[in-house]
């Protein structure tokens, strides 16, 4: 009957197999007397030798427990075109050999030995992201407790699949997934576990990482799905490294040189709008940029579409965009001093209209001239065209152009502001729209 009382039948049995496990286990106590003064029998660990083909169990039911833990002692690279980390991990495995005891105090105090690994049977662990077969060193040894816990530590270069987004790019985070399974052993025969917390872990990485290079480790994360392939189940340990790059390098040579380069190009709307270097000036602005972004290129990541080349661009069409600007505006300049069309009525009542001070539009060319129906007084750098222009047309400079009311050396003064108008409209304008870019840009970064 299940679940009644036991006979006195089972209880017998009971304790006839207790008696024959005790009997069992005292066979494998190592006889170590004189380990401390003659050294280790070999005979000794005859037995535990001639097993390591097999697993270390007493009950093939019960499956082998396998403490795992790590320390990530260097991040070595991180491609981001071939999507991989590459890492060196101390790996750390733990379990219990139930057919290794021995009693310290008869063997002179030892109370761990340390047992070359190819005589023991070992834990088949490997991270499944890996790209690379195992390259562990011959002649590793383990530690042999007296109560039978293993101890086994091996270094690992580890070259692991990561998802990598570098859309943040020089500001991003990436979070790598290593996944601990056995290759063979299912649930059945193999459990894992985390030896220590993931923050001890993710602590003592912190510690021995001791390269100051590219990339540092935040913190580590854990999760235990199982993995099921086919119908068998077998037990894993994920975890999840979060790394972080350290910007600096690339805020000093992308992000700092393109500024300035910017804040140039923004700064030259401040020469006079008839200097004709303004526009030789820009050009150069523009190709000195070219070379900067030719020469940085390697720096930046071979794949992928970084938020940091949208920027490039977007600076790069401000600058063609402030060129063309001065092209009109010199254009719209030439026109107006040579050979100036009459001027609409709207567009006059439209300057008249915004440059009153309250108005909010520029006004400052506006000042200096006073008003546009007294007789136009001298831009500086239009002095000398405007000379030779009046020389030139002076028999007709008291006409009044058609339909218009005004003399011609009135319009010439009417264009001739509205194009500096422009000019600052149009810088405005490309400053409002270089901030907003900036901080948009800024603001991605940072979430
Ligand atoms: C242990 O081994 C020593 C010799 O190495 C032997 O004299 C002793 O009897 C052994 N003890 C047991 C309990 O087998
Ligand atoms: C092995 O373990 C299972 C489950 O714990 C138990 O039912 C069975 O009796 C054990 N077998 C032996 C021989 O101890
Ligand atoms: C494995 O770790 C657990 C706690 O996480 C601990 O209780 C157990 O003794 C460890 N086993 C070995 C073999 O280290
Ligand atoms: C990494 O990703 C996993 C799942 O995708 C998530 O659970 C974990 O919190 C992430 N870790 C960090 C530090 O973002």
């Amino acid at each position: 009957m299940e679940g009644g009382r036991p006979t006195w039948g089972e209880l017998l049995l009971g304790l006839a197999v207790s008696l024959l496990l005790q009997g069992r286990t005292n066979t494998f106590t190592i006889n170590c007397s004189g380990f401390d003064m003659s050294g280790v029998d070999p005979a000794s660990f005859e037995v535990i030798f001639s097993q390591k083909d097999f697993p270390p169990v007493t009950n093939y039911s019960i499956p082998i427990h396998v403490n795992i833990s790590f320390t990530m002692s260097a991040i070595l690279d991180v491609d981001a075109q071939l999507q991989l980390l590459t890492s060196f991990l101390w790996l750390k495995m733990a379990w219990i050999h139930p057919y290794i005891s021995w009693d310290p105090e008869d063997c002179g105090g030892i109370n761990k030995l340390s047992v070359t690994a190819e005589n023991l049977w070992l834990p088949d662990i490997f991270i499944v992201e890996s790209t690379d077969v195992d390259q562990t060193p011959d002649g590793l040894s383990a530690y042999v407790a007296h109560n039978g816990r293993i101890v086994y530590r091996k270094p690992v270069r580890l070259t692991s699949i990561c998802s990598l987004n570098i859309f943040y790019f020089p500001f991003d985070q990436q979070n790598c997934t290593l996944t601990f399974s056995s290759f063979l052993y299912t649930v059945e025969n193999m459990l894992l576990d985390l030896d220590k917390n993931v923050w001890e872990i993710a602590d003592t990485s912190k510690d021995i990482i001791r390269t100051q290079g590219e990339w540092e480790l935040l913190g580590i994360d854990k999760a235990t799905p199982k993995m099921s392939v086919g119908s068998s189940l077998f037990d894993q340990i994920v975890l999840y490294v979060a790394i972080r790059r350290r910007p600096g390098l690339y805020v000093i040579n992308l992000l700092v040189p393109s500024g300035f380069l910017m804040a140039i190009d923004a700064l030259s709307f401040y020469l006079p709008a008839e200097n004709e270097n303004r526009a030789p000036f820009k050009i150069t602005l523009l190709l000195g940029y070219n070379v900067f972004l030719l020469m940085m290129n390697k720096l930046l990541p071979s794949s992928g579409n970084p938020l940091i080349n949208i920027y490039f661009s977007l600076c790069l069409s401000l600058m063609v965009v402030s060129l063309l600007e001065t092209i009109f505006i010199t254009y719209l300049l030439h026109v107006a001093t040579t050979q100036p069309p009459p001027m609409p009525p709207w567009l006059h009542s439209l300057l008249l209209y915004c440059t009153s001070p309250w108005k909010g539009c520029p006004a400052m060319f506006w000042k200096k001239k006073v008003d546009p129906h007294l007789p136009p007084t001298q831009l500086p750098g239009l002095m000398e065209l405007e000379e030779r222009g009046a020389k030139e047309q002076r028999p007709r400079e008291t006409e009044l152009t058609e339909g218009s009311g005004w003399t011609r050396a009135q319009l010439v003064d009417l264009w001739v502001w509205f194009g500096h108008v422009m000019d600052t409209f149009l810088f405005r304008l490309y400053l409002l729209f270089l901030a907003t870019s900036i901080i948009t840009v800024l603001v991605l970064w940072s979430t």
